[in-house]
């Protein structure tokens, strides 16, 4: 079993790396192996709206995002870290999610995986950008697990808060118990959406 953590802040050793950094030891502490991924120093592009992905499944895109992909498609469970710029997900955290486009289309890549969220802010708007991302793990046909949301603004001074890192911890051990269960979202819609499934079906 493998849990990946997206950490979408630019920012080096800030609150929402050292967080999602929190949830994989949570989930390293439960014997399963985990890795970080963080936006820092890295070349994501916004997605340039081809779509040649819908039915290619590929993203003609070369930079980072290649490397995301592959990483989100080998794991069963991601966490997805956001900062909160302007009331809601930052830049970096949008690109990711509209670049993976290319893996919902054709196939739900996603579909089935547990999907975790992180989010952090200085001290206003997080909501948005939590209820984006537990959308974006509905529309994909993932199992939600809890969100960690706290406020904090130095870098790294989340680490001072003892709860929201407990909470972070706990929320990396609850990800692998999730994937345990082997929660498999029903065959014959996890691959598309449930209107493109109805049209299939019904032809309507
Ligand atoms: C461009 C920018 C916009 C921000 N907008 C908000 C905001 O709307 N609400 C808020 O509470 N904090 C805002 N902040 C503060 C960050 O959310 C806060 O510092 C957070 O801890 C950053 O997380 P990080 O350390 O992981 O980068 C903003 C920071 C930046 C750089």
């Amino acid at each position: 079993m493998k849990i990946l953590g997206l950490s979408c802040s630019p920012r080096k050793g800030g609150n929402t790396e050292t967080l999602v950094t929190e949830a994989l030891e949570g989930a390293r502490s439960e014997g399963v192996e985990v890795e970080l991924f963080s936006v820092h120093g890295k070349d994501i592009k916004p997605c340039d709206g081809c779509q040649t992905c819908v039915t290619t499944g590929i993203c003609h895109i070369q930079d980072d995002m290649q490397d995301v992909f592959r990483k989100m498609i080998e794991s069963d469970g991601i966490i997805f870290g956001t900062p909160i710029y302007f009331y809601t997900m930052s830049a970096q955290a949008k690109a990711i999610m509209d670049r993976t486009y290319s893996i919902r289309r054709p196939e739900f890549q996603l579909a089935s995986k547990v999907g975790g969220i992180i989010a952090v802010a200085g001290g206003i708007g997080l909501m948005e950008a939590i209820k984006d991302w537990y959308f974006y793990i509905a529309i994909n046909h993932m199992l939600a697990a809890d969100y960690v949301s706290a406020y904090a603004g130095g870098r790294g001074e989340v680490s001072d808060n003892e709860h929201v890192m407990k909470t972070a911890r706990e929320l990396g051990r609850q990800m692998v118990q999730l994937v345990d269960t082997g929660f498999r979202f029903p065959e014959e819609y996890a691959r598309r959406g449930l209107s493109g499934y109805v049209a299939q079906k019904y032809g309507v």
